[in-house]
């Protein structure tokens, strides 16, 4: 059906050219187009340590010439500027190497913010019903930020440290060829160590975050549900439920403190330092090296602290970016089931509906809809009626691919709507919910959201039409108002006609209006039934309503219940035949 690879929903265009099979891979993605960085980086670190062995190297070497039975002092002169020279150049590629990891690290957060946005918005319903948002949200802030923070400090920190665990491999030998032994000895445990440690971390990073995205999706619904809450005065029952997730978070942060206090390395240090000096010692009375000597090689120990000193928490840091990595992986790999078919049919809708034994379960659902077959001629009025439960939304919802079906056809214009275009199809299916959501911007916004460029005229002419022009008049900042959060809350009739006005604006080939809500005052159900049919004129419409006079007048009435068509027909016929159907009236 589909030649595309990406299955994405809707009309997005974009694709990006990330790897998506581990998280390792992913990352490296990542940083590949910033490699120039990443190699300013490697030799920041190197330039670094290398002009970090200059100390202790030259100030052996001003031991040794004090040392001399006559002293020397010539040499302290040149080798104090020598010494002060290479640590100004070491500042210096210390702050390029630090500049970098920074740039590096915050132009990689942007990108993934970016890659994980587009992947969000391509997702099916069905995926977004299932995911909780809150961790959703989690994940695509904190987890996000945690691969930040795993290139700077830590990277920068690794790469910068590993490089000085070298030095004294490379310079002991300077003096003599035994002396590689501790370092060398020290290097080897050091990596056994840390590979232990890391293996111990990683299941605790992942508790880390994991708990994290738990607390976070429990406070955005107690927010979400914030009202019901209070309303059923349940606020302490929540507090301590919020109060158990905290607990997880912290005991997951417990735990990796304590595996970062149980690290070897600094045991480890110590003793590399008491053996190297016993060593040097022993060459030395040995007469096989000089004073000097076993100075600079201590000094060379030293350059070891660094890298010990940061192991313990950069790893760390590494470890909570792949646990996010893995995080956030998962989000973008879960499958969307639909897919956008950009290959698909585009031509103009005529707006002919057909069902062809249609059924239809949610995704972890018992059967919603079963067997339902209607035809829909190119401008028809459809009203759609039945209880609550019904399965008239879960009808509504098929027509535009909001969720695929389970078995049957739907076809528009004759075509199977898998065969469509998503995006055309959506384009010119335009469906208004049963729980309007409006974005917090401005109505003028928010009416003109399906069509951005629209014109202030148009957008007044589609709320004039669809009645909504004269409240919007009565704010004082008339178009220009905001909606929700800080600004105005509407009512759901407002809401409604705001809907109305968008569809007004699009011109969709056909309409499906889910307007479940029903006892409205009858002057403003006066203005919507006036609205409604202005919007069906001239294409094929879906009415859900219970509103009786709407009913009538349609060309074709569908009376849905437990998911089976048991009415079919226009209102004389079905008041004739159907008992099901005349009862609505009798009621
Ligand atoms: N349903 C579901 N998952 C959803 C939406 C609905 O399992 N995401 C189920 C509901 O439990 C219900 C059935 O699908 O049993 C039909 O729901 P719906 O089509 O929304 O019913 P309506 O007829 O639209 O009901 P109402 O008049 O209350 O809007
Ligand atoms: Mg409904």
């Amino acid at each position: 059906m589909s030649s595309l690879s990406i299955p994405a929903e809707f009309t997005l265009h974009r694709t990006n050219k990330f790897e998506h099979s581990s998280p390792l891979r992913w990352i490296l993605s990542h940083v590949r187009p910033y490699w120039l960085i990443m190699i300013m980086l490697i030799v920041g670190a190197i330039g670094n340590a290398v002009l970090a062995v200059v100390v202790p190297v030259l100030t052996g070497d001003a031991f040794n010439a004090m040392l001399k039975p006559t002293p020397d002092t010539s040499v302290l002169l040149p080798l104090a500027i020598t010494i002060g020279i290479s640590q100004i150049i070491r500042g210096v590629l210390q702050f390029g190497r630090n500049f970098g990891a920074e740039l590096m690290a915050q132009k990689m957060e942007r990108d993934i913010r970016d890659e994980l946005y587009l992947s969000l918005l391509g997702k099916s319903m069905t995926f977004h019903n299932l995911q909780p948002v809150g961790d959703t949200m989690a994940r695509s802030t904190n987890d996000v930020r945690e691969v930040n923070y795993m290139f700077s400090p830590g990277v920068n920190l690794v790469v910068g440290s590993f490089m000085f665990i070298l030095m004294p491999i490379f310079f002991a030998p300077r003096y003599h060829i035994s002396l590689i032994a501790t370092p060398l000895v020290f290097t080897v445990i050091y990596f056994i160590a840390l590979a232990r440690y890391l293996k111990q971390l990683s299941p605790i990073t992942d508790d880390v975050r994991e708990s994290f995205g738990k607390m976070n999706t429990h406070l955005s619904e107690s927010l979400d549900g914030v009202e019901i809450m209070k309303g059923a005065a349940q606020e302490d029952a929540e507090v301590n439920r919020f109060g158990i997730n905290a607990n997880e978070v912290r005991n997951a942060f417990v735990q990796q403190g304590d595996l970062e206090a149980k690290y070897i390395a600094m045991l480890l240090l110590g003793m590399a330092y008491a053996t190297g000096l016993v060593h040097a010692l022993f060459l030395f009375r040995a007469g096989l090296i000089d004073v000097g000597a076993v100075i600079a090689y201590f000094g060379m120990l030293q350059l070891l602290g660094f890298p010990t000193f940061t192991s313990t928490w950069a790893y760390s840091q590494i470890s909570l970016g792949f646990s996010s990595a893995r995080r956030i992986l998962e989000l973008i790999n879960s499958e969307t089931k639909l897919d956008q078919n950009a290959s698909g049919r585009t031509s103009e809708m005529r707006g002919e509906i057909e069902f062809r034994r249609v059924s239809f379960s949610y995704p972890n659902g018992e059967s919603v809809l079963k067997d339902i077959s209607f035809k829909v001629k190119p401008g028809q009025t459809v009203a759609i009626v039945g209880q609550t439960g019904a399965g008239k939304t879960s009808l509504a919802k098929l027509i535009n691919r909001t969720y695929d079906i389970s078995s049957g056809q739907v076809l528009v214009d004759g075509v199977d709507v898998r065969e469509w275009n998503l995006a055309s199809l959506r384009e010119q299916i335009s469906i208004i919910e049963q729980d309007i959501f409006l974005f917090s911007r401005s109505l003028s916004d928010n009416i003109a959201f399906g069509k951005p460029g629209a014109t202030k005229d148009e957008i007044m002419s589609a709320s004039i039409a669809a009645q909504a022009h004269d409240f919007i008049l009565d704010f004082d900042q008339t178009y220009a108002t905001t909606v929700g959060e800080r600004g105005v809350m509407l009512s759901g009739g407002q809401r409604q006609r705001i809907a109305l006005a968008r569809a007004f604006l699009t011109d969709p080939r056909v309409l499906v209006l889910d307007d479940s809500t029903s006892a409205i005052d009858s002057a403003t159900e006066d203005k919507i039934q006036r609205a409604i049919s202005n919007a069906a004129r001239g294409r094929t419409t879906f009415i859900i309503t219970h509103r009786l006079s709407q009913i009538r007048w349609a060309d074709l009435i569908i009376v849905l219940r437990k998911g089976q068509i048991v009415a079919i027909g226009a209102h004389d016929e079905l008041m004739k035949t159907s008992e099901a159907y005349s009862r609505i009236f009798r009621e």
